[in-house]
């Protein structure tokens, strides 16, 4: 029977239990997009925890990706010394560290100077308040491409592989989505046109890295009108395999559905007014409008719990690289039975860490059954401005 805390690998990479650190943005970016001093020493705290594998936060492959201030960028090769040492450090700690590389879409903060919303087709993004201009065949291009660069700056830096973000509403998601991608041309229409983009950064990446891991997140459903739906999400899984991945992530939900893909048991109302620089930034009216109405505007989803784990197993019907489950997943007995009933191959969390960055030593040494994380869902309206913290449902003051 398959264990949580045993060894397995993925494209060679040897990984010492089931568990990933999923991609979470840590706002440890400095303005020149280089890494902040403080991200070696959460992933170093990560590590010694006893996390398998960690996946960075979303890093972008060009600057017209780069979503917010503190986003890290990986666009030069001058970015590669920097990662060097954790890369170095990581290794000798026997855990891989996978690049999480992106671009933002239309998902970026309006207040960067020169950075355009863009997207497959004009789309208007409710939360953020932009809207997407129509990627030209030639900007489409320069993003494979760029995309394949940085797979290869990935390599030289030592990382152990690269993981594509294609969920939650960033930019590969929405061509991947019949509903954000309306395009007639050879980007969009049916399933496998509007998974060009992906086959063609797979292709250009493989080239350049040969080998190295290339995993992928992406949505297995969404709440939007004519978006994903996992009868779909099953094709694109197995088009994924034909391309070359090496293992899928399985998330849900763009931003513009409230919070699917993060749950929360609550809308964090009073989190949203004084973290969220998009509510926090508006006039006294809206933001009393916010006050009065905002839990019933803003959508919360449920289950709260393991809410990717059904769809995870049902894409692991289609395919036979690895499948990683995640959304909600908090209780040791429930990785177990995941893992046991080969519902997925792997789990991975993203908010429990925050506050607990030692919870799988935990979990092995059956100190603790389950995750202390609330769930309020804090750490990510705070962290598009200030570095990754637990807030624990509290607003800080001042
Ligand atoms: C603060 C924060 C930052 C996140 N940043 C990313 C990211 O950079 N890339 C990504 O794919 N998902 C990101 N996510 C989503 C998580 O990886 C994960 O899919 C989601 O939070 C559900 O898992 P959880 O219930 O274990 O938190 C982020 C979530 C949070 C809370």
């Amino acid at each position: 029977m398959r264990e949580v805390f045993e060894e397995t690998k993925i494209a060679g990479l040897t990984l010492k239990n089931r568990v990933f650190r999923s991609a979470t943005h840590e706002g440890m970016g400095n303005e020149d997009g280089t890494p902040a001093d403080e991200l070696m020493s959460l992933y170093l705290k990560l590590a010694k925890g006893e996390v398998g594998t960690i996946i960075t936060g979303l890093t972008a492959a060009q600057q017209s990706g780069r979503g917010s201030r503190n986003m890290r960028l990986f666009d030069s090769d001058e970015y590669i010394r920097h990662y060097t040492e954790i890369n170095h450090k990581l290794q000798e700690l026997d855990t891989p560290l996978i690049l999480q590389l992106a671009h933002s879409g239309g998902l970026i903060d309006k207040e960067i100077k020169g950075l355009e919303p863009l997207g497959p087709s004009k789309k208007k993004h409710v939360l953020f308040s932009t809207l997407a201009r129509e990627l030209s065949d030639t900007e489409i291009k320069e993003i494979v491409t760029n995309f394949a660069l940085a797979a290869e700056r990935a390599k030289l830096a030592g990382f152990s592989g690269i993981q594509l973000h294609a969920a939650h509403g960033y930019l590969l998601s929405e061509f991947l989505s019949p509903g954000a991608n309306r395009r007639t041309d050879r980007w969009g229409g049916n399933t496998d046109k509007r998974f060009r983009i992906l086959q063609e950064i797979i292709e250009q990446s493989r080239q350049r890295v040969g080998d190295f891991p290339i995993l992928t997140k992406f949505n297995a459903y969404d709440s939007q009108k004519n978006g994903m739906s996992l009868d779909e999400a099953c094709r694109i899984a197995e088009l994924f395999q034909q391309a070359g991945i090496d293992a899928i992530e399985v998330s849900c939900g763009t931003f513009d559905d409230g919070f699917n893909s993060v749950r929360v048991p609550q809308i964090p109302v009073e989190g949203l007014l004084h973290l969220l620089p998009q509510i926090r930034d508006m006039s006294k009216v809206k933001k009393a409008a916010v006050k009065m109405a905002g839990s019933t505007i803003v959508k919360k989803h449920e289950p709260l719990y393991n809410y990717n784990v059904d769809a995870a197993a049902q894409i692991k019907q289609h395919v036979d690289i690895p499948v990683i489950a995640v959304g909600g997943i908090r209780r040791l007995a429930d990785i177990e039975e995941i893992i046991s009933e080969e519902k997925a191959d792997y789990v991975a969390m993203s908010r429990p860490f925050i506050i607990q960055p030692d919870l799988v030593n935990k979990f092995k040494h059956d100190d603790q059954q389950q995750a202390k994380c609330i769930n309020c869902g804090y750490c990510l309206l705070g962290v598009s401005e200030r570095q990754l913290k637990c807030y624990y449902g509290r607003v800080p003051k001042g």
